[in-house]
């Protein structure tokens, strides 16, 4: 922020004034208070922010940018779900990555990490509707690719969680099912036939891509939210899980009758191995360790009942479950974990998975406060946790446990984000709370609220709040990354297009018909397209390569086609394929969607469908 002293007084006295408004502007308690929060939160017209925020959207399938601390709706990123605003899921490349897929349940969003810090080239974020995975890179803010349907992952929702140098993206199984996906079993049989799974999607690390791993079966619990290990936990990846009881119907009565649940501690380390050595069964189409048979991969942690978030502390020592039915987030340490499984000192097992010692295993139960869910941390040693039940945070030491302060929020929180908090170096600063339940925290809007995000400092000795911003449903969780680790492209250059189809002069603009295929080369260029008149019969197959020849920031061109549902936005030095079959007669006007120039209006052109 670089905010003159001037503007801060100047937002100071405005506040002031405000505040002479009445009672319901009082909901932070001083006006001082409230000039502090603005001074930092303000960024100037023309100033940048320090963070990015990246917010999952839930089942609007797409992901939300911020920029912190201004809190600043940036852009939107459709990830899942089309997205006409950027042509997103309407060109022959992005429906492609669709699948056929109209929407997805974007949950939780994850940042490329190397050595255990954010590095800025890759968000993933996991698809809990519809099993898949995907890549968004932070190069150019596109998704590159949507992974899956992941074979026998069904409800991929304690996903996506990067290793250390993201080997892999973890991912996993809410609701357990017969695999391979498509097998039919009685719901009688839950207990013994149905089967969930966890699994590390491999990333390679020049192209990001993915491919599964590996994946172990698991029994029929609900995986729920997990997290990568990091230094002395760096093999090994957490996840939560709820009924253990291994129970069906209605869930809220029958799947809490334990005291304890579990967080799942997999090696994939031995994973990797295991698969090497041969250790694995065909499931589905992919390798699958049954740890029945393979000992050593994966371990069970009893935890508090109906566990949601499982958390790893920056230096990579501690494991915090937080059990959301009772009042306590417990603390595993890695190094106890490693020695129980040294000693064998087990206390059961669940389908040959063996259940460690409690008392051996927990370093902490930390009484934090009602239905905690999910914990970031600071660069001061420092623990946050989200609160449901209490609509509140604690903030608690991580060594001595002594939660040493709280503050109420609006209105329940889920997921709580610090800024670089889940890598091996939290910048503390700012924590971003995502609340659920915004009633009368902005002008209605009728009955579909948005959901309340508040900005939290984080700084000092006491959590302030500082600023309220809303966004459209759903986010589940968010990623905070210093904006000077992005450097994102803001055209692409003529060399990096490798569309085969591009064509960058006019005149190799052209119509090529062949049979009942019409190719168009067409170039978009202000404040023209080249064609601008396409003649066609009616049933033909047409195909546009649009190639946006601009090689300036800002010039993007839409293409637009009237009754053809189609609007497809190629940003400057792009190329994008559309396809449709000219299946109604007539003459159809299309033009530039995206206002490109003093004569945006002007840039037009016709389908002629002859009959
Ligand atoms: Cu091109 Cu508007």
């Amino acid at each position: 922020m670089r905010y003159t002293l001037a503007l801060i007084v100047g937002v100071g006295l405005i506040l002031a004034l405000a505040g002479c408004g009445g009672e319901k502007k009082g909901r932070m308690a001083a006006r001082s208070d409230i000039q502090e929060a603005a001074q930092k939160t303000y960024v100037a017209p023309g100033d940048l922010d320090d963070f990015y925020v990246f917010k999952s959207g839930g089942h609007s399938g797409q992901v939300y940018i911020y920029g912190i601390p201004s809190m600043r709706h940036i852009a939107t990123i459709p990830v899942f779900t089309p997205y006409p605003a950027t042509g997103y899921g309407f060109d022959k490349e992005s429906k492609d990555m669709l699948g056929g897929y109209s929407w997805g349940d974007a949950h939780h969003p994850s940042l490329s990490e190397t050595d255990g810090d954010y590095d800025g080239r890759w968000l993933f974020i996991s698809d809990n509707a519809n099993n898949r995975m995907a890549r968004i890179d932070l190069r150019d803010f596109k998704t590159k690719e949507i992974f899956g349907p992941i074979p026998n992952v069904s409800g991929n929702h304690c996903s996506s969680f990067v290793t250390e140098n993201t080997e892999y993206v973890l991912a996993g199984s809410r609701f357990s099912i017969p695999l391979p996906r498509g097998t039919y079993e009685k719901i009688e049989d839950y207990a013994t036939k149905f089967k969930g799974v966890v699994a590390g999607i491999a990333v390679d690390q020049k192209s990001g891509k993915m491919s599964v791993g590996w994946e172990i079966l698991m029994p029929p619990f609900n995986y729920d939210l997990g997290d990568a290990g990091k230094g002395p936990s760096a093999e090994w990846g957490f996840w939560t899980c709820y009924n253990s009881e291994r129970a069906t119907g209605k869930l809220e009565v029958t799947a809490s009758q334990k005291d304890r649940d579990y967080v799942v501690a997999a090696n994939w380390r031995a994973a990797e191995k295991a698969i090497k050595d041969g250790k694995f069964k065909m499931i589905g189409g992919v390798k699958v360790i049954d740890p029945k048979d393979v000992p050593g991969v994966v371990y069970l942690l009893p935890a508090a009942k109906s566990p949601h978030g499982v958390d790893v502390s920056p230096d990579g020592k501690y494991i915090i479950a937080s059990g959301k039915l009772q009042s306590i987030t417990t603390v595993f340490n890695i190094e106890k974990i490693k020695t129980a499984i040294e000693k064998k000192d087990f206390t059961g097992n669940e389908d040959g998975i063996p259940v460690l010692n409690y008392d051996a295993v927990k370093d902490a139960e930390v009484n934090v406060g009602l239905g905690p869910l999910h914990t970031q941390f600071d660069d001061k040693g420092y623990a946050y946790t989200s609160l449901y039940v209490e609509s509140a945070i604690a903030k608690w030491k991580l060594g001595t446990w002594e939660v040493v302060d709280k503050i109420q929020v609006s209105y329940n929180i889920g997921h709580l984000a610090a800024a670089e908090g889940d890598t091996k170096h939290p910048a503390g600063q700012y924590l971003v709370a995502l609340n659920k339940l915004s009633h009368g925290r902005h002008l209605s809007v009728g009955p579909s609220q948005p959901e309340s995000s508040q900005l939290i400092d984080i700084g000092g000795e006491k959590m302030s709040l500082l600023y309220d911003a809303f966004t459209e449903p759903e986010p589940h969780y968010a990623q905070i990354i210093k904006a000077d680790k992005l450097h994102p492209i803001e055209v692409y250059s003529k060399e990096e297009n490798k569309h085969p189809k591009a064509i960058w002069d006019l005149k190799d603009a052209k119509i090529v018909r062949n049979g009942k295929n019409v190719e168009v080369y067409m170039i978009a260029v202000r404040s023209s397209f080249e064609p601008w008149k396409i003649e066609v019969n009616k049933g033909d197959r047409v195909t546009i390569y649009l190639t946006n020849i601009e090689q300036t920031t800002d010039e993007l061109h839409g293409f637009g086609l009237n009754d053809y549902n189609i609007n497809v936005v190629a940003d400057p030095g792009e190329t994008k394929t559309i396809e449709f079959v000219a299946d109604k007669q007539g003459v159809y006007p299309f033009y530039c969607t995206n206002f490109c120039s003093a004569l945006h209006q002007e840039m037009q052109g016709y389908l002629l469908v002859r009959p």
